[in-house]
């Protein structure tokens, strides 16, 4: 067995200053807000939330809904670390929050960053180009034409200012939204699968600032047929 120790976390006595990703954005679509209460209890959805593996596709009002639930910062706090610490759904190793959400509409070649923030998408400007292999990637391992692609994709940097030995933070980071996700997608009836595939070698190449690293895919749609 190979098993990669990735060490031990560790607070640093002073957190390192780290100068965020800048990302080179296009055209804003913002996303319609959710104020409803979910419907099935979380008893409910603990016992149904299943991997689907067939996607029909849904709307912009499905998706915000979504990514509402599951994504959105939900409140900041002031930190000396170089941007703000953030309360989401999904826990996060020192309220960093190191992991973006990407995002493909299906006919659409155009790849998108959630703002969890404002709740709105943001076209990655050049993606389309940058990430085709890893859309052709993801189809072999599961053919979904009718799917959103969701893209975790990390900037390690964040959390590594933070903590020694800090990247088995990000990979658990990526672990608890992935669960949210799945839970979300399961009390709004809608269809998700977790892909195994990290999003490299291609969404490392985003920003050409070295700070991204790919984290893991995800497929979201519709029940087909609903
Ligand atoms: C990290 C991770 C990676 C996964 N990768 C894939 C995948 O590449 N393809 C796939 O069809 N399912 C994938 N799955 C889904 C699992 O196959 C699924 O969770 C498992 O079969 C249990 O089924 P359930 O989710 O319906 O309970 C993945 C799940 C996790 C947590």
């Amino acid at each position: 067995m190979t098993w990669i120790d990735l060490g031990d976390p560790l607070p640093k006595c002073q957190p390192d200053l780290y100068e965020p990703v800048e990302w080179d954005l296009g055209e804003i679509r913002p996303l319609p807000a959710a104020m409803e209460v979910l419907d099935p209890t979380f008893g409910e959805i603990l016992n149904s939330r299943m991997s689907q593996r067939r996607f029909g596709r849904v709307d912009k009002y499905q998706l915000g809904r979504f990514l509402w639930h599951a994504c959105r910062t939900r409140g900041v706090g002031a930190s000396e670390l170089g941007f703000d610490l953030e309360h989401r759904a999904s826990p996060s190793a020192g309220a960093i929050h190191p992991i973006h959400v990407g995002m493909r509409w299906p006919g659409d070649d155009r790849w998108w960053l959630y703002r969890p923030r404002t709740h709105e998408l943001a076209e990655i400007r050049r993606a389309s180009d940058e990430l085709s292999g890893l859309y052709e990637h993801s189809q072999e391992v599961l053919r979904a034409d009718d799917a959103i692609r969701i893209l975790f994709l990390a900037e390690p940097g964040k959390t590594l200012g933070k903590y020694h030995d800090g990247c088995s933070l990000i990979w658990r980071d990526a672990g608890s939204l992935l669960a949210v996700m799945a839970f979300t997608a399961t009390a709004l009836g809608l269809n998700f699968c977790p892909l195994g595939i990290t999003g490299e070698p291609w969404a490392s190449n985003l920003g050409d600032q070295g700070k991204l690293v790919g984290v893991g895919l995800a497929l979201i749609g519709s029940p087909p047929g609903a």
